[in-house]
């Protein structure tokens, strides 16, 4: 035998485990995120009000399932006028939510269950009615230099006005007068988040340590709330004064619409980057500690340019997860398939080769999946949000198909609604709609709650449309999604690669493959049935047999189509595996 040969044959069997090697996933590159409002999900005393002894009796549903991790909504001290999202104490629990003990029983039974326990971190913004912002207001120095302070303009009547023109992400100026110290303050929100000044290194200690103070209490990670408004300009390059912001294209808006601004000296600045990174240093401290990865999920509705430098700088390394909003902002019921394309291949197109995607379709802050796209594209969206390369995030209820809820304009609550003054069309705005309770079962509240008063009114229609219902009907929402976070542990899944289509304006395809296995999923978008050509994709030949169906769908599992003509009924959605296939 030759060289040559003996050669081959010693290295035949290197290169056979090299292909079929995959690099081992770690716990949040394979699982899903299920994000839970807890203002909204079990209330478990009564109150109308959601809270975390709720959550804890929940915790086997999350099991159920397969979702492996939950990221809470804020549960902190806070008087609410942004419902969490102002904190008054980030080291307490709000007391209507519980109590810390509370929270450390759904943190064991969360180990219990194997289930990781994400907080939101909101780091951008204090509370008005916190401890640091009223020693800020006696004098205290340290705390007057937690915040951003300017001294307001005096026009010539001798009226004072703000310091410039920035106006607020929930309208109206940006700027509020306090008269104990003879200035303004910055608030990108309500009135009650005061921003905080992260020009002052003491802020930066001082919210690392909250970090600090979380994990030590055995969380896995953070949500990281408004990151892209949590640096403004550096003033000292400006004479020391804030400059106006220029104006926005779009005139049309009215002057205290935040979109009438071009956001260029409070938002997406150079050094908010850099703070991410080090609190990744700080959950890698962690990490260094126990070999256990905590996790980052940065919120920011920006370019995917500017979203991937959170990932890191190439030498230094961010959140693992900056949330890809596009199902979000993008794209809705009335998009083509090509811009559910477009839209879909930005993410994965812009990041970092060895960085993963994510996948998020709804939250607290946008109209539920079912009322944005349409109630027949429910699953479809699951699947996308399932199927595709990457981390998936869901938002509670999505499992179940949930809609926007009603809520007039005498029951509304949510600052960006109300701070409209506008009773016809606050509702345009109000992120209420997509707040409302949880919708457990057909009894009083949804199940939601025994109290006579919810803090929102619970949904029409959840008589029918719940978790208990949906547990019991085999063709529902509930049991597609169960099935969809199984069927995404299978190494295509997981590993496979990844190739997208437009068939046509309606429909929507992607092809997943891995070791020999094809799987093809196809959406509907429209109400049209086609019969589509599914032989565009290579080696999807001969048959395909379906796997899972929307709930619609007259096929069943074990049907088999045709790959080169296969017929699709309007809004229909289906994952496909490909029966023989080539290697
Ligand atoms: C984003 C949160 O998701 C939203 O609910 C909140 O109002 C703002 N950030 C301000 O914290
Ligand atoms: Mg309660």
């Amino acid at each position: 035998m030759s060289a040559k040969w003996r050669i081959g044959i010693i290295l035949l069997p290197v290169l056979v485990l090299v292909q079929c090697q995959v690099k081992e996933l770690d716990w949040w590159e394979k699982t899903v995120f299920y994000q839970i409002y807890p203002r909204s999900f079990k209330d478990s005393d009564g109150d109308g009000i959601g809270d975390l002894n709720g959550i804890t009796d929940s915790l086997e549903y999350l099991k159920e399932l397969g979702v492996g991790a939950t990221w809470l909504s804020p549960i902190f001290k806070s008087p609410m006028y942004d419902f969490g999202y102002d904190i008054s104490d980030f080291y307490a629990i709000q007391e209507e939510y519980g109590t810390m003990e509370d929270f450390e029983r759904l943190l064991q039974k969360a180990k219990e269950l194997d289930i990781k326990i994400v907080l939101d971190f909101v780091p951008n913004h204090g509370s008005n009615e916190s401890v640091w912002f009223e020693e800020a207001l006696k004098g205290h120095e340290k705390y007057y230099n937690y915040f951003v302070w300017e001294d307001g303009v005096e026009d010539e009547n001798g009226k004072l006005n703000p310091p410039n023109n920035w106006v607020s992400v929930f309208r109206k100026s940006a700027w509020e007068y306090r008269k104990e110290v003879g200035k303004y303050y910055l608030h990108q929100f309500v009135i009650g988040q005061p921003d905080l000044n992260y020009r002052n290194p003491e802020v930066v200690e001082e919210m690392k340590n909250v970090i600090r103070f979380w994990l030590d209490k055995g969380i896995a990670g953070f949500r990281v709330d408004a990151i892209a408004h949590l640096f403004e300009v550096d003033k000292t390059l400006f004479g020391g004064k804030y400059p106006d912001e220029p104006l926005a294209q779009n005139r049309e808006i009215d002057p205290d619409n935040y979109d009438y601004l071009d956001h260029i000296y409070t938002k997406d600045h150079e050094e908010t980057f850099e703070m991410v990174y080090q609190w990744r240093d700080v959950l890698d401290e962690y990490k260094a500690k126990d070999g256990f990865t905590r996790v980052m999920m940065t919120e920011a509705y920006s370019s995917p340019q500017i979203t991937m430098k959170y990932f890191g700088d190439g030498v230094r390394a961010g959140a693992q997860m900056p949330f890809n909003f596009v199902l979000i902002s993008e794209v809705s019921g009335s998009s083509t398939a090509a811009e559910l394309k477009y839209a879909l291949d930005k993410f994965l197109t812009f990041k970092p080769v060895d960085k993963l995607a994510n996948w998020v379709a709804g939250n607290h802050d946008n109209n539920r999946v079912a009322s944005r796209y349409s109630v027949e594209l429910v699953d479809g969206l699951n699947m996308i949000v399932m199927l595709l390369p990457g981390i998936a995030v869901t938002y509670m209820g999505e499992e179940i198909g949930m809609v926007d809820g009603y809520v007039s304009w005498e029951d509304t609550v949510d600052p960006s609604g109300c701070n409209t003054d506008d009773p016809i069309n606050y509702w345009t705005v109000s992120r209420d709609p997509e707040r409302t309770p949880f919708q457990w079962n057909s009894e009083k509240n949804a199940g939601f709650s025994t109290g006579d008063k919810t803090w929102l009114p619970v949904a029409e229609g959840y008589e029918t449309l719940n978790v208990e219902i949906q547990k019991s009907t085999s063709r529902s929402h509930l049991n597609v999604y169960k099935q969809l976070t199984r069927l995404r542990n299978e190494p295509v899944f997981r590993y496979g690669r990844f190739e997208s289509v437009a068939l046509n304006p309606d429909i929507f395809a992607f092809k997943r493959w891995h070791d020999g296995e094809i799987y093809v999923t196809v959406i509907n978008l429209k109400n049209r049935d086609h019969t589509i050509d599914l032989t565009y994709f290579e080696h999807v030949v001969g048959h395909l047999e379906v796997v899972l169906t929307d709930i619609r769908s007259k096929k069943v599992p074990g049907d088999l189509l045709e790959a080169s003509q296969a017929e699709i009924v309007a809004h229909e959605s289906l994952v496909l595996k490909v029966v023989h296939t080539l290697r």
